[in-house]
């Protein structure tokens, strides 16, 4: 039976990232019934504010007035979020303007219309080889205004461990095959899972020290559409620190078509695999991404 390949996945996730949730200034909170609250990522808990305060929302805009949420972000310095490529790039894997892109950070609830004009807009995107290389999923989304009340967090440097206990977060839907993102942040418990054992239903993959690391779900907890972009954290005395960036998902089961959920493998790209890029990118030194 043909493997599917990550590339054929990536593209895949690409046109899976569809959240159906829009604000415009004329939507007020009332109409916030079409994102009904699920407590669930895939098998998640509500998550506080103090816990992640560094938590983004990527909005796409083509006509700078309807809002459509994308994505999950985090920030890591004043100025900037990191998300997935995949977030921002078009079907080609070419990156979109900035100019379509706000944010809002900071908040556990998604924003309505009443909060269009305390989004931030994106003025640049940075991205790493996504096009040529889509395991290099990664972009860098920098402010036109700096975050002065938020702590952004810092980037995990060390090696991904077999087991290494993760929790991953993000407004993505709660459902497989589902287009209504969650309005609360979630989160929920995974643990990283060997090269081997993801060797198995991939390929390609080689091994959780590259570009990207492999999770296995088990008991159904999983990351989903909609929480792309969002963090993977490690716990280091006490705080969240950015393990990776949830990229995409499939099936172990190459004949289904349910990509989150049991049975699931999920990959991450992994935040320090770039941290001398992003450290060139924002102009500061390598050590205050991770100190
Ligand atoms: C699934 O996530 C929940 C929290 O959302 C956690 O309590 C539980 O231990 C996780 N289960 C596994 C098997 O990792
Ligand atoms: C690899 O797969 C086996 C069999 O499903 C499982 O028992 C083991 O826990 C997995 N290893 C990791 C690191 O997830
Ligand atoms: C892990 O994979 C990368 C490519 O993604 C490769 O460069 C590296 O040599 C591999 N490391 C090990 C220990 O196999």
């Amino acid at each position: 039976m043909l493997k599917p390949t990550l590339f054929a996945f990536l593209l895949l996730m690409v046109s899976l990232i569809r959240a159906d949730y829009v604000i415009n200034a004329d939507k007020t909170d009332a109409d916030e019934d079409d994102a009904p609250v699920i407590a669930n990522i895939i098998n998640g808990q509500a998550a506080t504010l103090s816990e992640y305060p560094f938590i983004g929302q990527l909005y796409y805009s083509s006509d700078n007035k309807n809002f459509k949420f994308s994505c999950t972000a985090s920030l890591i310095n004043p100025n900037w979020l990191v998300t997935a490529a995949h977030c921002i790039s078009d079907q080609n894997g070419n990156t979109i303007n900035p100019i379509s892109y706000k944010v809002a950070v900071g908040r556990i609830t998604l924003a309505t219309g009443a909060d269009l004009n305390n989004l931030i807009q994106v003025i640049q995107i940075t991205t790493f080889g996504f096009k040529s290389s889509p395991a290099n999923d990664l972009a860098l989304l920098k402010l036109a205004n700096p975050i002065s009340n938020v702590t952004p967090i810092k980037v995990y440097p060390y090696i991904i461990t077999n087991n290494l206990p993760l929790e991953v977060a993000g407004f993505g839907v709660t459902k497989s095959g589902s287009s209504v993102p969650s309005n609360i942040l979630l989160k929920t418990s995974i643990g990283v899972s060997s090269s081997k054992n993801c060797s198995a239903y991939n390929d390609l993959w080689g091994n959780n020290s590259g570009p990207q690391f492999c999770t296995e779900s088990y008991n159904g907890n999983d990351s989903c559409q909609g929480d792309s972009g969002g963090p993977i954290v490690a716990m280091v005395n006490s705080k969240r620190v950015i393990a990776g960036v949830t990229s995409f998902g499939m099936n172990k089961d190459s004949n289904s078509n349910v990509d989150c959920g049991e049975n699931v493998i999920a990959y991450y790209t992994r935040v320090a695999y770039f941290l001398r890029s992003i450290a060139i990118v924002l102009g500061v030194s390598l050590e205050s991404l991770y100190t």
